[in-house]
């Protein structure tokens, strides 16, 4: 486990990016729990960490593409997925599995 974070960077409701294997890595906070998804939107790549991120949901800027946090993909359609990374959280550190 490579340590990339730690939660206290990440807001609730908030985002940032970290990269990873040279990969752009978007974590979200949403309500404390944190999600970790490759941040180029599956549409045309925009970054989805400066998205408009709501409790269940990102929509990005760029198309407003919008994408479930508990699916992980398009909410408009399931077969749009997003990349999404295996991390843990130990004593408010966050590492990349
Ligand atoms: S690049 Fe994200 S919706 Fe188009």
């Amino acid at each position: 486990m490579i340590k990339i974070a730690n939660i206290s960077e990440i807001p609730i409701g908030g985002s940032k990016v970290v990269m990873h294997d040279e990969m752009p890595v978007a974590l979200f906070n949403i309500n404390g729990k944190i999600i970790a998804w490759d941040n180029r939107c599956p549409h045309r790549g925009a970054s989805l960490a400066d998205g408009n991120i709501n409790n269940d949901t990102v929509q990005c800027k760029y198309h407003l593409w919008e994408f479930d946090f508990k699916r992980a993909c398009s909410t408009a359609n399931e077969n749009i997925k997003v990349k999404k990374f295996k991390i843990s959280v130990i004593k408010n550190d966050i590492f990349i599995c």
